[in-house]
């Protein structure tokens, strides 16, 4: 019988406690507060999830401040930074992670282009959203940014409790 070495339970341990690291099959999405508020969050799930899409955690919150500053940070220096902030801090959201294969690439389609009026036929965004800021749902732009997003919303022992 081989015993496992401590480097093999280690490895082991990090892939069971974020399994997020380990390949690109999740990704990160939040319902934004304009399609929240409009009651279209149920239909917004349906739709990913017959594109394939599972939930694999979710929330349902409101973003303080302090959290939508920090989660859009990159675009701290855009004209549109301190509206977006106030949007997104001015009701309820969703963040859930989906799992799919090619997640990132694949919510991304599914969503379509930020502005809805470039949105699509048939995406997420031009089904439901009102503009190019209140537009209904976010995705993760990379594997990278979805492990970061991820570990934003959902402390390690909601993810474990997820799978
Ligand atoms: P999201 O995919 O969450 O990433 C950044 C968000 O900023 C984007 O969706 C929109 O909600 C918002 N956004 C991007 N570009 C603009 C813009 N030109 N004007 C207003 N809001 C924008």
């Amino acid at each position: 019988m081989h015993l496992p070495t401590l480097a093999h339970l280690c490895d082991l341990n990090d892939s069971i406690r974020n399994p997020f690291m380990t390949n690109g099959t999740y990704t990160l999405t939040i319902i934004k507060p304009d399609a929240f508020a409009t009651g279209k969050a149920g239909r917004i799930i349906a739709h990913l999830e017959s594109a394939g899409f599972k939930v694999r955690a979710a929330r349902v919150m409101r973003m303080t401040e302090a959290q939508a500053g920090e989660f859009y940070a990159v675009h701290r220096e855009r004209p549109f930074y301190k509206s977006l902030v106030s949007f997104m801090t001015s009701g309820t959201c969703m963040p859930m992670v989906l799992e799919k294969p090619g997640a990132v690439a694949a919510l991304r389609k599914a969503i379509g282009a930020t502005d809805p009026k470039e949105a699509e036929p048939g995406t997420v965004r031009k089904l439901f959203a009102e503009s190019k800021e209140r537009n209904a749902i976010h995705a993760s732009d990379s594997d990278e940014n979805a492990q970061r997003e991820t570990r934003f919303f959902f402390p390690d022992a909601e993810i474990l409790a997820a799978f």
